[in-house]
């Protein structure tokens, strides 16, 4: 253990805050990589990011919006390069799975000179909970443009252990874990489960991707995350991740989380309570 702190950026974030908690918990120190931390760290600022790098033993980098939108290699490139000029060899990259560009960003990182690890995660469960289709659930009817192909939803806890395990113990620079639940499901079956763990009635309806995007825009979302959330409905969900990985059972010694325990503990948060 070091005295250094380990900075975790998104850490207010689905994965970045669990990461930080369980690092904290260990008795670790953690910079907060945050708009809101006492030292900022803006990935539309690169003023702010030497400050956030400064004195930390490694890095949890996970990207925002999406490795999936324009622009994101070269800011992992100019991220770790700044990390590796300020002495920062361990650096732990959140990547998506089945998606080019987070690829390249990957490759950028490979080749860095860094002792990179790599978590390549397929759709998160929190993704229900915790951001973009938990008022869907909390309204009853889910209506998004997914159809028959499955996903094998991977639990951002399961994530985050992972993170804080490779961020603080030696023997895995140069792994890439590709991390996935332990089950392929529809959007229509997860949600099923979500509606058995709550106890309501919540349906899922299947809709084109034009409608979608109308909602959205209905819904004030910004053009450009209406067409993020397009391409990963589209270029993304076209079956490439309809299969389960072992990254979760390598780097834990145990079997991934089930979505029907992330629906279980989710529900007794009351989070889908309305
Ligand atoms: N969601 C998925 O299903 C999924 C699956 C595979 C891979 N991924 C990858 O995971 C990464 C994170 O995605 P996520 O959906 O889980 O988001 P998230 O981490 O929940 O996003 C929120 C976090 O991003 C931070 N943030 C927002 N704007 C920022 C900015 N300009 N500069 C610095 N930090 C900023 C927020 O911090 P503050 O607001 O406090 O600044 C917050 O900590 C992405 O790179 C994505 O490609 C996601």
């Amino acid at each position: 253990m070091t005295d250094k702190p380990i900075l975790v950026l998104g850490a207010t974030g689905k994965t970045g805050r669990r990461v930080a908690e369980l690092l904290w918990n260990r008795g670790y120190a953690v910079r907060q990589g945050s708009r809101q931390a006492s030292t900022a760290f803006d990935w539309m600022d690169r003023g702010t990011w030497d400050a956030a790098l400064d004195g930390v033993s490694a890095v949890y980098i996970s990207y925002f919006p999406d490795l999936a939108a324009p622009g994101a290699p070269e800011a992992i490139a100019a991220f770790t390069a700044r990390a590796m000029a300020k002495g920062v060899r361990r650096q732990v990259l959140l990547s998506g799975r089945g998606e080019e560009e987070a690829q390249r960003a990957e490759d950028v990182l490979r080749l860095s000179g860094a002792d990179w690890t790599i978590l390549r995660a397929s759709w998160f469960a929190q993704n229900f909970s915790e951001s973009v289709f938990l008022d869907l659930i909390r309204g009853g009817t889910v209506a998004l443009a997914a159809g028959d192909i499955p996903e094998p939803f991977v639990d951002a806890d399961d994530i985050a252990e992972i993170a804080a395990k490779v961020l603080t113990e030696d023997g895995h620079a140069g792994r890439l874990y590709e991390l996935t639940g332990p089950a392929c499901l529809t959007f229509a079956e997860a949600v099923a489960e979500i509606a058995r763990a709550t106890g309501r009635p919540i349906r899922y309806v299947r809709i084109t991707l034009a409608e979608q995007a109308a909602g959205l825009a209905a819904a004030g979302t910004p053009p450009e995350v209406i067409d993020l959330v397009t391409y990963l409905f589209t270029t993304v969900l076209d079956g490439r991740n309809a299969q389960v990985a072992d990254g979760v059972q390598r780097a834990l010694g145990r079997p991934a989380r089930s979505f029907a325990d992330y629906a279980a503990r989710a529900a007794a948060t009351g989070i889908w309570s309305v």
